[in-house]
């Protein structure tokens, strides 16, 4: 891989809702200690007017705050919003993919021909698109289409929780790029936020992905009050048809990678903060 400019890396992150803005807060928070990368985070922001009329990137590069995704916290001021989809990623050999699962294959349409050689990605996306071929994971969607390796980055990780400096674990989940997968570990670990790597991305992104499918039936379980037994017997069961339903379509994925952060502790967050969701009613999918 090569380095960015002045033999350092370039980071840009494609996506701006709250874990969008959480992860480039968190980023460039390294990024302006670690000397292997440059301090700029440039941040692509999908543009939307504000109801002051102002426009949510001018709004972010003043106040350095998203005021619509993350208010209250400041992102530093070395994250850079960017409404242009194409300038935000031109010098980056870095790319983070933080946006709602539908968008991303338009998203990497329109960067088709646009990056530099030898760009690596890493999806924080948890979803997959369904085509008629058969279920497509993310990652691969991003290798396909854009031609780059890609990791992935799952765990329990609830944005406005790391936005806060709580305490969380990832797994960031790679193939075969052993290098790749421990430069994202670097530039994403803080004292807060602590990453292991494992070689089994399609194990770990199934992992972010089906956790959401347990924790519809954790909320109905809350809603059914039902109690805390059928609640630990729906997590329990739902793991298990988890790790059968990934090995089921990738016959590789690892039994270890169900006991990661993304795995066992991305499901009981998840289905702990459904409950949560259901008291407070908020549009975030985690
Ligand atoms: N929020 C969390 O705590 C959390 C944690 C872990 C993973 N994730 C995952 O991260 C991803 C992003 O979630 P989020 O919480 O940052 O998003 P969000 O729901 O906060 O925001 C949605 C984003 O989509 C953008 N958008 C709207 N229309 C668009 C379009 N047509 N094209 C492109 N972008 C458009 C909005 O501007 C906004 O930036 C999701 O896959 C989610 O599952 C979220």
């Amino acid at each position: 891989m090569e380095n960015g400019h002045a033999g350092k890396h370039r980071v840009a992150v494609i996506g701006s809702g709250n874990w969008g803005s959480v992860a480039s807060r968190l980023l460039a928070s390294n990024t302006a200690k670690l000397p292997s990368f440059h301090d700029e985070v440039r941040m692509w922001v999908f543009e939307e007017t504000l109801p002051t009329g102002e426009k949510l990137s001018e709004s972010i590069n003043q106040a350095h705050e998203n005021c619509k995704y993350l208010p209250g916290i400041k992102l530093g001021t070395n994250v850079i919003a960017d409404p242009d989809l194409e300038s935000a990623v031109k010098d980056a050999d870095m790319l983070v993919f933080v946006t709602p699962h539908q968008f991303v294959e338009g998203i990497c349409k329109k960067l088709v021909g646009k990056l530099r050689p030898g760009v690596e990605a890493i999806s924080l996306i948890k979803g997959m698109e369904v085509k008629m071929e058969g279920p497509c994971m993310i990652s691969k969607l991003i290798t396909d289409t854009l031609g780059i390796n890609c990791c992935v980055l799952m765990g329990a990780n609830i944005a406005n929780e790391i936005a806060v400096e709580k305490f969380s674990e990832a797994t960031i989940g790679y193939r075969e790029d052993k290098e790749a997968a421990n430069r994202w570990a670097k530039l994403f670990t803080t004292p807060y936020f602590l990453v292991a790597i494992v070689e089994d991305i399609e194990g770990v992104e199934l992992c972010g992905t089906l956790k959401n499918v347990v924790a519809i039936a954790a909320g109905l379980v809350d809603g059914l009050d039902m109690g805390n037994n059928t609640k630990a017997a729906i997590m329990r069961i739902g793991l298990r048809e988890m790790r059968a339903f990934s090995k089921l379509l990738f016959p590789s994925v690892r039994d270890n990678t169900f006991f990661e952060s993304c795995g066992v502790a991305d499901l009981i967050t998840t289905c702990r903060t459904y409950l949560h969701c259901s008291q407070l009613t908020t549009e975030h999918t985690y």
